[in-house]
């Protein structure tokens, strides 16, 4: 039985298909309406969510499955002091699949030692979100083309944004690609990222300002300042508008740049950007839910012809 845990658990090929397989399901979603009746997609969500946790809801729904689950740890056993791993022993015999987020790095790791059913990581911690990096894939892919020959620019939170991590990690196994970090410098990325970007001979550049590498860029991939992962408060007031991107600012870059964004939203990209054509982050929102119904078939092993 196999889990998602970390985009990289996907070989490059594993992930092509997974992609090929998700534009299938966008171009012929009749096709796949009833391929998981019967089937029950567990959503385990101990910290907030929106997009994750419906898409893989709407993703479930499609494909003519059924979904149960609980959407904050208040509202589940956790309150009462139950383990994740007593939690998940419980859902593997109410679900055939699970998705799971939680505020602690590793806690889909425990989740799938002692999982029934394969677990699906929606985000742990500061750690990795690897179906947000499939739906960032898609969303590139889809758009450009392509996932090789590309600048790509990382904008905002790159310290805690986790999926900025899995998608640099992704990114990483494609050919003649080129990083710019774009963040204060408290909001690096982790020394982790940039290690392996070195021993895999990956051109990387860190900077402060957004409107210098605008030119650059094929792919602008702004992130949120994570409130809830900083020690306080006076931190994440100075740094939270350190990033605005603005129409004006738009007048800069590349006619075809693609701007994704996982969303929430909240200040770092003004309004008046939404309805530039490069503007993808609802597109992109669209695009999670088809790679979604992609991963939900592939772990559950059901092939369609
Ligand atoms: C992201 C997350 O939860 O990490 N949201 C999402 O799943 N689309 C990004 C964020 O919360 O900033």
């Amino acid at each position: 039985m196999r889990h998602l845990l970390n985009p990289l658990d996907f070989s490059v090929e594993e992930t092509n298909e997974l992609l090929t397989l998700a534009s299938d399901i966008e171009h012929n979603p009749k096709k796949y309406a009833h391929v998981c009746d019967g089937k029950k997609l567990a959503t385990l969500f101990y910290e907030p969510s929106t997009r994750t946790r419906l898409s893989f809801e709407s993703a479930m729904l499609s494909l003519g499955g059924s979904v149960l689950g609980f959407s904050s740890a208040n509202s589940s056993s956790a309150s009462k002091g139950e383990s994740v791993a007593d939690t998940i022993r419980m859902i593997s015999c109410y679900a055939d699949i699970a998705a799971m987020r939680h505020p602690k790095e590793g806690s889909a790791l425990v989740a799938s030692m002692h999982s029934q059913i394969p677990v699906i990581n929606a985000g742990d911690g500061g750690h990795q979100h690897p179906t947000q990096t499939y739906a960032d894939l898609l969303t590139i892919r889809s758009l450009k083309g392509h996932l090789n020959n590309l600048t790509i620019g990382l904008c905002g939170d790159l310290k805690f944004g986790r999926t900025v991590h899995s998608l640099v990690n992704a990114l990483s196994r494609y050919d003649n690609l080129r990083f710019i970090f774009i963040s204060p410098t408290e909001l690096r990325v982790p020394d982790y990222i940039t290690e392996m970007l070195r021993e895999k001979n990956i051109p990387y550049e860190e900077v402060i300002r957004l409107e210098d590498k605008l030119p650059e860029l094929d792919v602008l991939y702004m992130t949120r300042v994570q409130k809830e992962r900083f020690f306080n408060e006076e931190d994440y007031v100075r740094l939270k508008d350190f990033y605005i991107l603005t129409a004006k600012k738009m007048n800069l870059a590349p006619p075809d740049m693609l701007v994704l964004h996982p969303l929430p939203r909240v200040n770092e990209i003004s309004v008046d950007v939404d309805d530039d054509p490069r503007a993808v982050y609802f597109k992109q929102a669209q695009y999670a839910v088809y790679v979604r119904m992609a991963l939900i078939l592939t772990l559950l092993n059901i092939h369609v012809d």
